[in-house]
């Protein structure tokens, strides 16, 4: 057995001290920090082959994959992968598929439009997500409306109910900003006596259940004051915005406190105008689709206290 340190197993072969921790057996570097020394204990392997394969993969990605900036350009890669391009490509597509349905809707020909099931089967749902995306806060998610927000579900227009007066609608609001705006106000009747505003509530709240006095001094007053919008008994179709009184599609409200705040304050519900948001292809479609809202008064209820239509006659008032 050899006394040369420089001869011993893991001796420092240019020094031959050895300094080994007897805790855990490993050579220590030597160090010494006021007591304490380091291990020297060698690198894992397994990080070394990390280390290898991750500078490998990396060398392969620089030349197949898009990498290195040039100035104003990068090194291309040899798959010539390029995620912007794709992006814009894929994106390019889905527009020209969609100008092909939507071009269609330039001209507002509903019915030949909607004749077209295949047209019908892009334009619909798409159609759904403009609606959903920029009506259904105001008029619920499937048309049904809510306090202060007319119900587009049922057949009860204050503006008419085709596709081409739904349209109009949508072009220019309700008094809205728009030059052309279709305009309508619920005039204050504050002046009038307040026994007779109670009178006409009570009327008007009558008016859909059919059980209303048309020969009473209501009724005379109604006549005086309100037939010449809401047209004679309130049975409206006027289509110059003033609800019809006698069904049960209600905006505001029509039991008898209802009636009475609309009296006392009047009222002016503002829809706005989307012809400088939507384009008329847009709109048109938007039209068609709102047209075609199913009158399926139950999901109606979910979204309003109001009913609509005939279906649900006892959920209001
Ligand atoms: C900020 C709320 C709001 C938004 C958003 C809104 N509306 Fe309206 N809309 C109203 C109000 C309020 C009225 C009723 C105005 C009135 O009382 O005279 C109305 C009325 C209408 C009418 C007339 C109904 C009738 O009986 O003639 C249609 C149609 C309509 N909206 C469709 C739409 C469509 C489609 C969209 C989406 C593009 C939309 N609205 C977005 C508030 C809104
Ligand atoms: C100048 C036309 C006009 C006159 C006159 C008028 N109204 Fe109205 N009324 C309207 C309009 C327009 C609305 C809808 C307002 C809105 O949606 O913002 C309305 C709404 C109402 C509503 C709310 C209906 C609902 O669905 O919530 C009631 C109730 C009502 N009117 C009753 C009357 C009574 C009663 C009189 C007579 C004292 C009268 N109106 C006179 C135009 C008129």
């Amino acid at each position: 057995m050899t006394t040369d340190p420089k001869e011993l197993d893991h001796a420092d072969p240019h020094t031959g001290n050895r300094d080994v921790d007897p805790v855990s057996g490993y050579d220590t570097t030597g160090h010494d920090w006021g007591g304490i020394k380091e291990l020297n204990t060698p690198f894992p392997k397994i990080a070394l082959v990390a280390l290898v394969l991750t500078f490998v993969y990396s060398v392969v990605t620089w030349i197949l994959l898009p990498a290195w900036p040039l100035g104003r350009d990068y090194t291309r890669g040899l798959l010539d992968l390029d995620q912007q391009a794709m992006a814009v490509e894929r994106l390019s597509t889905i527009e020209t598929l969609r100008e092909d349905w939507l071009t269609r809707f330039d001209t507002p020909d509903f019915e030949t439009l909607s004749d077209d099931p295949a047209l019908m089967a892009f334009a619909m749902p798409a159609a759904d997500r403009l609606y959903q995306d920029n009506c259904s806060a105001c008029h619920g998610r499937s048309g049904g409306g809510g306090p202060g927000y007319p119900v587009l579900s049922d057949d009860h227009w204050l503006w008419g109910g085709t596709p081409e007066d739904i349209a109009m609608t949508l072009q220019v609001g309700i008094n809205a900003q728009h030059p052309d705006t279709r305009w309508a106000q619920m005039p204050a009747f504050d002046w009038m006596e307040r026994s007779d505003r109670h009178a006409l509530a009570e009327y008007v709240a009558a008016l859909p259940s059919g059980a209303a006095d048309h020969d009473g001094a209501a009724a005379a007053l109604f006549a005086e004051n309100c037939a010449s919008c809401h047209g004679d008994q309130g049975a409206g179709g006027l289509l110059n915005g003033a609800p019809t009184l006698t069904d049960d599609a209600v905006i505001y409200g029509q039991d008898t406190a209802s009636v009475l705040a609309t009296l006392r304050n009047g009222r002016q519900g503002v829809m706005p105008y989307w012809s400088d948001r939507l384009r008329d292809a847009e709109i048109n479609a938007l039209a068609l689709y709102v047209s075609r809202l199913p009158d399926d008064g139950a999901a109606d209820g979910a979204e309003t206290a109001q009913a609509s239509g005939d279906t649900a006659p006892e959920a209001t008032q």
